[in-house]
């Protein structure tokens, strides 16, 4: 049995799984500063090309104090709606540095972004008139489709020919007639093929794509790749990283090929949510029932989907650690095959499916790790249950609440009485 994640990264800092849940409640998503930090400047490292950014992608976590300090590590920052504009704006994040990835967006959304000077991404040739018609003589840049897509699961693959995303190729002569129609400038073309790969070819191959769609435009001023670098959500199993550098080299190889070539210079840019904010969150969790099954032992606890709805939607994996009702890691005994439950009202409400862990008695704190992408983003209020609080871990390692509980209260303002 290899080490836990939370003792090798020293995760809970000054604090243990115990005093955080009696301060804050359970379950309880923290956070630690420290792996956040480290995480963004990876990425911004990833390629030497001097006009090189990142724009993390806001949706896998939109908490306004992890913004800020994204924010403050450098990164700009790309938005799917109106909502996350705000929020990135609340983080101090400038219209400048922030990039509008609509699919199929009003025109009020898009006027949301005109009015601001924020650049709009559009992925159709009607909502490319639609943009045409609200802002005529402005910027614009376009989603292309490449062809190539890749990701954890089909749901999440954006490119290829089985997804809604994305301008084809073969239209690009007729994104030129309207370009010319509305007199508009487009500034850039981006994609993004699908979210999580460990194998980085079909990001590479899809990438050289991109470029030779480019040689088509000639006042680009970005040309932007995507998002979708993975984590390895099964480090108990000792999963390999991602091997940033030699995705990194290539991808800087293929850019000061291109752009020797055609003697223009435009800035690079990437799209990463997962990969910033994954592994700097784990949940917390309390085990109020335990109960053998026929053929597996079901732990019952507060992490319902409407918490962490990954394990459910998409089949997906996450590493389980076990601490007792003081905090300790419990690490010894008979393991046995355990199923992880929470407390919705529908048996998909499997967080982790037959897992080998150690005997866990009620009382016990379950530890979720990797929680921190598309975990509080997609939680919901499903059974009327209360969205979790958020706890930063900080730099010097003390506890701090970043988001409070829901309330009930909250969910009763929205009705009128
Ligand atoms: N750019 C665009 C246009 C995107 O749609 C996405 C993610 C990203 C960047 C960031 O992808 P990332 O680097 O995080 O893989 N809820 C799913 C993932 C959905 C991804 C949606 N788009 C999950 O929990 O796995």
């Amino acid at each position: 049995m290899r080490g836990y994640y939370t003792e090798e990264t020293n995760f809970f800092g000054n604090t243990n799984p115990k005093q955080l849940l009696e301060k804050y409640g359970s379950p309880l998503y923290v956070y630690n500063e420290n792996i956040l930090r480290q995480r963004c400047r990876e990425m911004k490292s990833l390629i030497s090309y001097p006009r090189f950014r990142v724009c993390y992608s806001t949706k896998a976590n939109s908490n306004v104090h992890l913004l800020k300090i994204i924010h403050q590590e450098g990164l700009h920052a790309d938005a799917i709606s109106p909502g996350e504009i705000v929020f990135l704006e609340k983080a101090g994040f400038k219209p400048q540095e922030i990039f509008f990835i609509t699919n199929n967006a009003s025109s009020q959304e898009m006027e949301f972004a005109i009015e601001r000077g924020i650049t709009v991404s559009v992925d159709s040739i009607s909502q490319l008139k639609l943009y045409g018609s609200l802002n005529p003589g402005g910027k614009v840049a376009i989603r292309i489709n490449p062809g190539i897509g890749a990701g954890h699961s089909e749901k999440v693959i954006t490119a290829g020919n089985n997804t809604k995303f994305g301008i084809y190729p073969e239209l690009i002569p007729e994104v030129k007639r309207i370009l010319k129609e509305y007199d508009l400038k487009l500034v850039g073309i981006n994609q993004h093929i699908g979210s999580l790969f460990m194998d980085p070819t079909p990001y590479v191959e899809a990438a050289k794509t991109l470029l030779s769609i480019a040689e088509n435009f000639n006042e680009l001023e970005f040309i932007d790749f995507g998002g979708g670098f993975g984590i390895p959500y099964r480090k108990q199993e000792g999963q390999d990283r991602l091997d940033l550098k030699a995705l990194g080299q290539k991808l800087d190889e293929i850019i000061h090929g291109w752009t020797t070539k055609h003697g223009i210079y435009p800035t690079f840019q990437i799209e990463p949510g997962r990969y910033i904010v994954a592994e700097c969150s784990v949940l917390l969790g309390t085990v109020y029932a335990v109960k053998q099954g026929y053929n597996t032992t079901y732990v019952g606890t507060d992490l319902g989907f409407n918490v962490l709805i990954r394990p459910a939607m998409y089949n997906s994996h996450h590493d389980v650690e076990v601490y007792d009702e003081n905090g300790h890691p419990v690490k010894s005994g008979e393991y046995q095959d355990t199923t992880v439950v929470g407390n919705i009202c529908e048996s998909g409400d499997i967080i982790a499916k037959n897992r080998l862990l150690p005997p866990i008695r009620e009382g016990y704190i379950l530890v979720v790790t990797d929680a921190g992408a598309y975990g509080y983003s997609m939680a919901s209020n499903y059974n009327n249950r209360l969205r979790p609080a958020e706890v930063l871990i900080d730099k010097n390692g003390n506890d701090v609440l970043i988001r409070r509980r829901d309330t009930f209260e909250d969910l009763l303002s929205t009705f009128n009485f």
